[in-house]
């Protein structure tokens, strides 16, 4: 069985308040998104990189990916939502790509990624009909808001999760989940998946898998990258 990761990395990366997309913002002196191939590079179990980029985007090329050259093909038809980045690189693959092959969608940037999480999840979903995510239990107590923001309701952490990424589902399942109309509430790929009815599995990860979306999200990736577990 073929496993490709497809990488979503045409984001502009408005909440970092940066002129430069996150994934391309210094992390350890390398750009988040070398970081980020590196991980599905050095996996023996992943076969193929597929980056998706906007059609605008002025800044891949600056950088040299030769290390990567082996596994990776970068498409310019990144969307305007992450939902439609990822279908565009779907549709682009589906010619090579048989419905049971594997297909791990990655955040470009989620840059520290560790080698044990992705073997977990590849292990865990092997012989699953359908595929899942990683995720962390959610830690902090949740708050409903009502309108004027006071507190409507507790509600209870008890079996609630923080899904990240790899999204790791069989190719067949995900373009069908992902052909229909990608409206706001489809925030990942489990979410579209679930409406087709298919109880994606959630596998344990870490909290060190974070999503850079703010500017403090560098330091700590750092400090992570630094830190190897
Ligand atoms: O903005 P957010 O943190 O949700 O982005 C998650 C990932 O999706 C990022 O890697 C980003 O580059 C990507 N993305 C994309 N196309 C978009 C928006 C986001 O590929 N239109």
């Amino acid at each position: 069985e073929q496993r490709i990761a497809l990488l979503p990395a045409a984001g502009s990366g408005s909440r970092m308040a940066s002129a430069i997309p996150k994934q391309y913002l210094p992390l350890a002196g390398q750009p988040v998104l070398r970081h980020t191939v590196q991980a599905f590079m050095i996996h023996p179990a992943i076969d193929r990189i597929v980056v998706v980029i906007s059609p605008e985007d002025e800044w891949f090329d600056e950088y040299d990916w030769q290390f990567a050259q082996s596994k990776l093909t970068v498409l310019r038809c990144g969307g305007a939502s992450r939902a439609e980045s990822v279908r565009n690189g779907l549709q682009a693959i589906a010619p090579v790509m048989a419905d049971s092959s594997w297909v791990l969608v990655h955040d470009a940037a989620r840059p520290c990624l560790a080698q044990a999480d992705l073997s977990r999840l590849l292990q865990t979903l092997a012989d699953d009909p359908v595929g899942g995510i990683l995720a962390v239990p959610v830690a902090d107590t949740l708050k409903r808001a009502g309108e004027g923001q006071q507190v409507v309701e507790t509600v209870p952490r008890d079996g609630m999760w923080q899904a990240q990424t790899p999204q790791m589902f069989r190719h067949g399942v995900l373009s069908k989940a992902l052909s229909g109309e990608l409206d706001a509430g489809v925030t990942d790929e489990a979410s579209a998946i679930e409406r087709l009815g298919y109880a994606p599995r959630l596998v344990a990860g870490s909290a060190r898998n974070l999503k850079i979306t703010f500017p403090a999200d560098l330091a700590l990736a750092e400090w992570i990258i630094a830190h190897p577990a």
